[in-house]
């Protein structure tokens, strides 16, 4: 058997999988950004600027994916990014959201990888080792926030205090 060298071309359905995962994760940003606006208008500056933080994040998320496909020799597509919501009841409630939607995103990245599988794209499943591994501190921090938020409750002071941590939050 005669197996040619150099990387394969990406295919069309790898092509048209990482497009949408460029416009979930674009969506995702628009999503964190939307419940940092919540944040703000709660004068929680603190939360408002960790979603701003993880809004960014999500953007570079995109990136990643966008020049991959260049890398790759395929186009980008970018498509229109839905709404995002823009009310919750609470800080405990956009949490709980947002965790929800990590464990979705780590959905469709496991759905990425199952593609990327049957087309017998080693290099794509190789690129996504590093989303998955993502994903894990994604959902974890997420989590990690929303048991916070449960141990506060209704106390002004722990949400106060918990405000003043996570506006500390770094820029990666
Ligand atoms: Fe890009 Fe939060 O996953």
């Amino acid at each position: 058997m005669f197996f040619r060298g150099g990387v394969m071309k990406i295919t069309q359905k790898v092509e048209q999988e990482i497009n949408r995962q460029i416009n979930a994760e674009l969506y995702s940003a628009y999503l964190y950004l939307s419940m940092s606006a919540w944040f703000e208008g709660k004068n929680l500056s603190g939360f408002a600027h960790w979603m701003r933080v993880q809004a960014k994040e999500e953007e570079a998320h995109a990136l990643k994916l966008y020049h991959y496909l260049f890398n790759r020799g395929g186009q980008v597509e970018l498509e229109a990014i839905q709404k995002p919501k823009k009310q919750w009841s609470s800080a405990l409630e956009v949490f709980e959201e947002a965790y929800k939607h990590e464990q979705k995103v780590t959905g469709l990245i496991n759905n990425l990888v199952d593609v990327a599988c049957s087309q017998s794209d080693k290099a794509t499943e190789q690129f996504l080792t590093w989303f998955i591994d993502e994903q894990v501190e994604e959902e974890a921090s997420a989590d990690q926030i929303v048991q916070k938020l449960k141990l506060v409750k209704d106390s002004s002071t722990g949400l106060l205090m918990l405000d003043n941590n996570l506006g500390a939050r770094k820029e990666e």
